[in-house]
């Protein structure tokens, strides 16, 4: 396998061969383990544009850069100009001009990052992206560091029972792990309220209730219920988290049915009692800490590999 991996943006899943992930994940399993170390030979000036609330993912891409030996121009979206009517191109341009050479945005547009990267013949954006999260589309980072927790814990994909369960048709980590972990061999199965299910899902997995495989699968794979998604949803008017909980979520009675080695995955932030009852967030199988950590050892990789496709900090 060929250690060394570039590309000129990172936005999207979609595309990766499984080489290319399992480069990723060995790569950042070599930061994890410090036997992978980078030298930047020239300054890289990054910046982080999250358009969108976060903890995990900014904070995250921030100590990824900094271990990389990154500086990090702070961006704080609330007090820029994007709300005096600039645009998100014209925004970059001008940190472009300022120096900055990678962007890490979230932006709550679907594939915002479509007109960044394909630019027309009087454009000359010259940023490197990097997705942080775009509406329901790409998660990029987040699945990757869940694909990376998985490897760690089974040594592979091929076979592995995985459900995915919960507010589906909102995530984009639920879009882009049913298209990576699909192509690495897993067996998908979908749980939660149909009305969070789309059927276009059903060329990855199977749709079926919690209660009929929670004992056959390696991995459940918890989402958020997105509240802020579903403003106006007759659906969210009636929503009751003690229902939801019941009916959809990890409570103790399903946590106790799982298989011995299976674990469980929520990329968060959790809502306690609803996905997840509040008391196995820190349980043996709950893999929610771990995801965390390897976050920045992946973003390390990920960026690592941006660097290189853009020829940046003297990398090739
Ligand atoms: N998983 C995730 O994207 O979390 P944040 O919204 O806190 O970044």
């Amino acid at each position: 396998m060929e250690n060394e991996i570039a590309f000129n943006h990172f936005v999207s899943v979609e595309n990766l061969t499984n080489d290319q992930i399992l480069t990723l994940i060995h790569n950042a399993e070599g930061f994890k383990n410090q036997t992978r170390k980078v030298s930047l030979t020239e300054p890289v000036y990054a910046a982080n544009l999250f358009f969108e609330n976060s903890t995990r993912t900014h904070t995250s891409f921030d100590m990824a850069e900094r271990k990389l030996g990154i500086q990090v121009i702070p961006f704080d979206p609330s007090h820029s100009s994007v709300n005096k009517g600039e645009t998100l191109y014209d925004t970059l341009l001008t940190l472009e001009a300022l120096g900055v050479q990678l962007s890490v945005i979230r932006h709550s547009t679907n594939n915002y990052y479509e007109s960044l990267i394909n630019l027309n013949d009087d454009q000359h954006l010259h940023m490197a992206i990097m997705n942080g999260g775009d509406g329901s589309g790409q998660h990029p980072s987040q699945s990757m560091l869940d694909l990376m927790t998985i490897y760690e814990e089974f040594g592979h994909f091929d076979g592995l029972k995985i459900a995915i369960v919960g507010d589906i048709t909102s995530s984009r980590v639920a879009r882009s792990n049913m298209q990576a972990l699909h192509h690495l061999g897993a067996e998908l199965y979908f749980a939660g309220p149909d009305y969070w299910y789309d059927p276009q899902f059903d060329k990855y997995g199977k749709h079926v209730d919690l209660d009929d495989v929670i004992d056959q699968i390696n991995v459940a794979m918890l989402l958020r219920v997105q509240h802020e998604r579903h403003a106006g949803d007759e659906n969210e008017d009636q929503f009751s988290a003690t229902s939801y909980h019941e009916k959809y979520g990890l409570t103790n009675k399903r946590y106790q049915q799982m298989k011995k080695k299976a674990i469980i995955m929520h990329p968060g932030p959790i809502n306690r009692d609803v996905e997840f009852s509040s008391n196995l967030v820190e349980a043996e199988k709950s893999r929610f800490f771990r995801q965390m950590q390897n976050g920045v050892f992946m973003r390390m990789a990920m960026i690592e590999a941006v660097l290189r496709g853009n020829h940046l900090g003297g990398l090739q």
